[in-house]
Parts: C-alpha cells; structure tokens; sequence
C-alpha cells in the first residue's frame, strides 16, 4: 500500500506514512490543536504533490493562513500553485453571498458524502475540519452510516483523508465515528501523575494494518507545529 506522510514526524516514524486512500479520524477537545494538525497534513500533502482540499466548517481560509505562518508553512504558495484548495463553508453558513462555492447548506445538513459534490475531481488529499459541524439532529445510527457512506466514497475516489470531528460531538454519539474509519487518534489535555502539571496527549487509538504503541504519545505545539515529544515504543 502506498504511504502518505502526514508531516507528524513521530506518527511518520511508525507508520511509515498513512495508507493512501484511506480515512484518518481525528477527534479532539477544544484548543487540543486539531485545525493545526489538519493544516499541517494539507501542507505535507501540497509538498509531496498531492492535489489538496480542505474543507472549513468554522473558521475562513484568512484566518488558516494566519495560523500557518506561525510555522511558517507557506500555506499560500501552495494555494498560488492550484496544489491547495479551501472550501469554506463557515462562510457560506454566514450567507456571504461571494462565496467562492454556491451550495444548499441545508441539503448538506448530515448528508456528508455530499461534501465530496463541492471538492474538485481531482482531489488526492482532503482534510473536513469540523464534520461535527454537520451533524445536528442524527441519531447515532444515521450518523455512523452515512460517515460509512463517506469514507466508502473516499476510498472508490482514492482520496486520503483526514476527518476532524470535535470530541463533543463524538462523544455525542458514543464514539462510534471510531469504528468507520482506517485510523483514529484522540487528541486531549492529562494531568501527569508524577509532575501534576498538564500536558497534550494523543492516542493513537488504532490504525489497520500498522503497528501502533499503547502508550499516551505527549506531543506540544511548537515551532514546527504539532511536534511529539515520546520515545515511540511498540514493543
Ligand atoms: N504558533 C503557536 N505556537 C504554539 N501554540 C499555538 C500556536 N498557535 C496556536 N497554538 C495553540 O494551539 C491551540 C489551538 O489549536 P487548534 O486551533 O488547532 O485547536 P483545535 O483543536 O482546532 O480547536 P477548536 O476545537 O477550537 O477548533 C491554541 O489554543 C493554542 O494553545
Ligand atoms: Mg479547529
């Protein structure tokens, strides 16, 4: 199977790249840093030639190239390029009527392989950042199928994805959104027992066909963005 990067340094180490065309789920408490761990799989992705889309329910592109030049990610550059594309729905649920792409919000409410209408042909590499954006009034068992229906459709499209889903609305449907998709890693904030000071954790909860560690990998935002910080031990 052939492996794309996701510029996550440790997680690269592993895995030697997530499997292509394959759904990745990140789920995540507020400020865990989901957005910068999305930015940087599209930023990796645009730097190994991959046509890249990334689809924002919350925030504009604006405040994504903002956000990327704190590491110095030339975000820009790759949209200047055609290798990256934003898809920004937050805007278009603002009703701004510029928006770069007309859809019928409504008719999206839930239905998520629709988002895949609104990304160009020839995407290679998605990243929905906030699918939990999308999933007012499911019951649990509307939502897992039609996540099962998405991630079906990324794979016929041989898409790579990476699908950002906040813990709220994870937890709202007991978590199931794990069981839909190839990989999942949770991102959270732990105290540590042993210094009593918090700190960012992930857990790398499963990835098919990959050796994954069972420990809490800590990791922090530093200058090169989502950064791990353990000694990755899968034995
Ligand atoms: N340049 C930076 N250097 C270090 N840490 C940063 C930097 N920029 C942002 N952060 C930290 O990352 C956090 C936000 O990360 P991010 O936006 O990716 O979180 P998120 O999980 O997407 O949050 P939300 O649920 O609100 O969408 C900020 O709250 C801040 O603590
Ligand atoms: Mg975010």
């Amino acid at each position: 199977m052939k492996r794309i990067n996701t510029g996550i340094e440790g997680i690269d180490e592993f895995t030697n790249g997530f499997p292509e065309g394959r759904t990745l789920l990140i789920t995540g408490d507020a400020g865990s840093g989901k957005t910068i761990l999305g930015l940087q799989f599209a930023y990796t992705c645009c730097l190994q030639n991959l046509k890249t889309a990334y689809i924002t329910t919350e925030e504009d592109a604006e405040d994504l190239y903002i956000q990327s030049e704190a590491f110095n990610w030339d975000i820009k550059d790759c949209t200047d390029k055609g290798m990256l594309k934003f898809v920004e729905l937050a805007k278009i649920r603002a009703e701004v009527t510029e928006a770069e792409v007309k859809i019928e919000i409504d008719s999206m409410k839930g239905n998520f392989a629709k988002l895949l209408e609104i990304i160009p042909e020839d995407t290679e590499a998605l990243i929905i950042d906030n699918i939990g954006s999308y999933t007012a009034k499911l019951t649990p068992y509307d939502f897992r199928s039609r996540l099962d229906l998405l991630v079906y459709e990324l794979k016929k499209r041989n898409i790579t994805a990476l699908i950002i889903l906040d813990s709220a609305t994870s937890y709202e449907f007991n978590e199931i959104a794990l069981y839909s998709v190839y990989g999942a890693i949770k991102l959270m904030k732990r105290e540590n027992p042993y210094t009593g000071r918090r700190e960012r954790v992930m857990d790398v909860v499963k990835m098919r066909s990959t050796k994954t560690p069972t420990q809490f990998l800590t990791y922090e935002i530093g200058p090169t963005g989502i950064e791990i910080n353990s000694a990755i031990n899968l034995k």
